[in-house]
């Protein structure tokens, strides 16, 4: 049951009382994400910007995480932007910063297609010049954060959607056991890091995923260092696959770790309440498939807050796709992992930045007259309805702007046929007359 907590702060206006309404601030009460995910022995980690590990992006990242991937940071185009010249500068931060508060980093990714530097993608290379190039990468990579990287993606986004393997610089240069070699060379350089292969839309069992896992299977079969798979999980909203957990499954059957290891679930902008729930919903299955089965180590997000999602860049019109909001806000995405890892909310999720004000706009001697208003900041609504008890025996006798019942001291208010929609940054306003008798005092309002 979600509530909106009261800000207690009490105003008297012209003969009236106007109480207002706030979304909680913080959670500093909850067990942390990442204290619940160790007590069931799985990984709840988060990408991140290394230039943003500070102030309350960085208190987040520290406190509820206990693993992080640095987003673009280790990408061959970040650390060797001109041949034989690196900047190891944010890698290296991030990895300063998650030993610091014990957490685990997930290197990525070695071999990919894109977010290579200019040198190599305009180079005019020979096979055995592009291999020993590869070699050359992974080694020098792998080898600096020897120790230090718990898991790498070794290779990202090797499919086609139909299962074929996608015409990229390494495949049309190397054939496919670039992927084998780029496997044995990481394992050489730290034995003691589990090597993934990393892709998306493999969440489900499908034509990708049957890929991937013949293609594991066939590594496996080979005597080839492989230990997991990674599910990047770049979802949209309502919209988890159905064969999450059987595909965890049959990878785990097959011998190897899984990771959700990019999640997030995009929505069509403005956010509702309707949409946030859903995709509460959807995190929450996505943890738990991972929480019911052994082999899977983890959840790791793509972003923890909406201000630093990649979403809203390459899908315009789709965004608030992570469990925090722009202004670093828990949504219900973030108590939907919280109840996914176990834990319980001491906090009730915030019906998305939507909040109603009760307020009496005039009273005599039976009787009075009250008002609510209903507004959006930085989401919106298109159905509402404002819940309240009344604590001193008041009774509804008339209604304006929305439908009111009332049952014992209960009251549910739903909006009128024309004023369901609270856009953002917008209000609706409905009105009512009732009876009062010793004391008329201002209740709680709770949208549902
Ligand atoms: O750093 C430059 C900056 O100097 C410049 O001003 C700015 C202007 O566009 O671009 C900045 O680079 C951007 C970079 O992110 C860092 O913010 C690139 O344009 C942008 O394309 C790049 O996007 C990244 C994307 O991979 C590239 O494919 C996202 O941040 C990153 O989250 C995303 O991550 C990938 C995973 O690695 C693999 N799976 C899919 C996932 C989402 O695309």
């Amino acid at each position: 049951m979600r509530s909106l907590r009261t800000g207690l702060s009490l105003a008297a206006v012209a003969g009236s009382l106007a109480l207002l309404f706030t979304a909680p601030a913080a959670h500093a009460a909850d067990t942390p994400l990442r204290d619940l995910a160790a007590a069931k022995g799985k990984v709840i980690g988060t990408a991140v910007t290394g230039s943003k590990l500070t102030g309350t992006y960085g208190d987040l990242a520290g406190a509820q995480f206990n693993s992080l991937t640095p987003g673009n940071a280790m990408k061959w185009g970040s650390v060797e932007p001109t041949q034989g010249s690196f900047d190891w500068t944010e890698a290296d931060q991030i990895v300063a910063f998650a030993q610091a508060h014990n957490q685990q980093v997930r290197g990525h990714t070695l071999v990919w297609h894109n977010q290579n530097p200019n040198w190599l993608t305009n180079g005019s290379w020979t096979s055995a010049q592009l291999g020993s190039l590869l070699q050359n990468h992974i080694t020098t990579e792998v080898s600096r954060y020897k120790g230090r990287i718990t898991a790498w993606d070794v290779v990202n986004e090797p499919f086609n959607e139909d299962g074929t393997y996608r015409s990229t610089i390494w495949y049309n240069g190397l054939g496919a056991d670039y992927i084998a070699n780029a496997l044995t060379w990481a394992h050489a350089a730290d034995p003691a890091a589990k090597l993934y292969i990393n892709d998306y839309n493999v969440e489900g069992v499908n034509a990708k995923s049957t890929a991937l896992y013949n293609l594991v299977k066939d590594l496996k079969g080979r005597g080839v260092p492989i230990d997991g798979v990674g599910l990047q999980a770049h979802l949209i909203v309502g919209q988890v696959p159905a064969t999450l957990q059987q595909n965890i499954q049959r990878f785990s059957d097959l011998g190897v770790d899984v990771a959700v290891t990019e999640l997030d679930v995009r929505m069509a902008l403005p956010a509702d309440s309707a949409k946030l729930a859903q995709q509460a919903a959807d995190f929450k299955s996505v943890v738990a498939a991972c929480v019911a089965v052994t082999r899977c180590a983890g959840v790791t997000v793509w972003g923890f807050a909406d201000s630093d999602s990649w979403v809203p860049g390459t899908f315009p019109g789709y965004g608030a796709a992570t469990p925090y909001d722009d202004n670093y806000a828990p949504k219900p995405a973030y108590y939907a992992i919280v109840e996914a890892l176990g834990g319980t909310t001491t906090t009730p999720p915030p019906s998305g930045a939507c909040s109603a004000t009760y307020s009496v706009q005039s009273q005599w001697n039976t009787g009075f007259t009250g008002q609510v208003t209903v507004s959006c900041s930085g989401a919106s609504l298109s159905s509402w309805t404002a819940n309240w008890t009344f604590g001193a025996g008041q009774r509804i006798t008339q209604a304006w702007n929305a439908t009111c019942t009332q049952s014992g001291s209960s009251v549910s208010c739903a909006n009128a046929s024309y004023n369901g929609s609270v856009p953002d940054g917008g209000s609706v306003t409905f009105g009512f007359n009732g009876s009062w008798s010793g004391s008329n005092p201002v209740p709680t309002v709770t949208l549902g």
